[in-house]
């Protein structure tokens, strides 16, 4: 059970998350494991972690619920359509090997004007990762979330940034952080 970015890049993600999606959100963490980096003082209405580890997810406090299910393998996520304010993927998005199908299944569950929240960083299991977005550098694995989103469709606001860390002024101890934001079309 370990985090896979540090404390700079982590307090990061938890400002943007308490920026970005609303209070009291029923929210999904996809490809979760054992932190989610939710903010405390920000409050959800309910957060699900899909991911392949149990043990992982039962020991991450942002949770209220989790399943075991393997995305890549499932070409449906197991969510009613229109279920979730928000879907969150943090730090994995380099290990979906069908992002336009998952994507379009992030937009079956989310209610119109739901946010959808990609967030990526360059530390990443190598071995693990798709060869394109090894190939990539940070701004055009930013395009490249752009273009699934694009291909996926009925996604509408995108943008990229990039997540200045917390905690550390010069930046140059953290590992950087980038993100894409979309919403669900109304
Ligand atoms: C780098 S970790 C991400 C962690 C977490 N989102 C975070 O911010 O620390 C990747 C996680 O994605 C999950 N995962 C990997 N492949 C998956 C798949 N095919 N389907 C669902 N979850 C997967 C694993 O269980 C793993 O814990």
């Amino acid at each position: 059970m370990l985090v896979h970015i540090d404390d700079g890049a982590i307090a990061a993600v938890s400002h943007l998350l308490g920026r970005l999606i609303p209070p009291d959100s029923e929210v999904l963490d996809l490809f979760s494991s054992y932190r989610s980096h939710w903010p405390k003082e920000h409050p959800k209405k309910r957060m699900v972690g899909l991911g392949l580890n149990a043990v992982e997810m039962e020991h991450n406090p942002d949770l209220d619920e989790y399943l075991i299910y393997d995305a890549n393998h499932e070409t449906t996520l197991p969510f009613f359509d229109e279920s979730f304010d928000a879907v969150v993927i943090t730090v994995s998005m380099q290990y979906i090997t069908h992002p336009v199908e998952t994507f379009r299944e992030v937009n079956r569950i989310l209610r119109p004007g739901g946010r959808f929240l990609v967030l990526y960083s360059n530390r990443m299991f190598h071995t693990k990762a798709v060869y394109i977005w090894l190939v990539c550098n940070d701004q055009q694995r930013g395009c490249l979330v752009a273009t699934y989103l694009d291909e996926a469709g009925n996604f509408t606001e995108a943008q990229g940034f990039y997540v200045p860390p917390q905690g550390d002024p010069s930046g140059e101890s953290s590992d950087p952080m980038f993100a894409v934001l979309a919403s669900k079309a109304m």
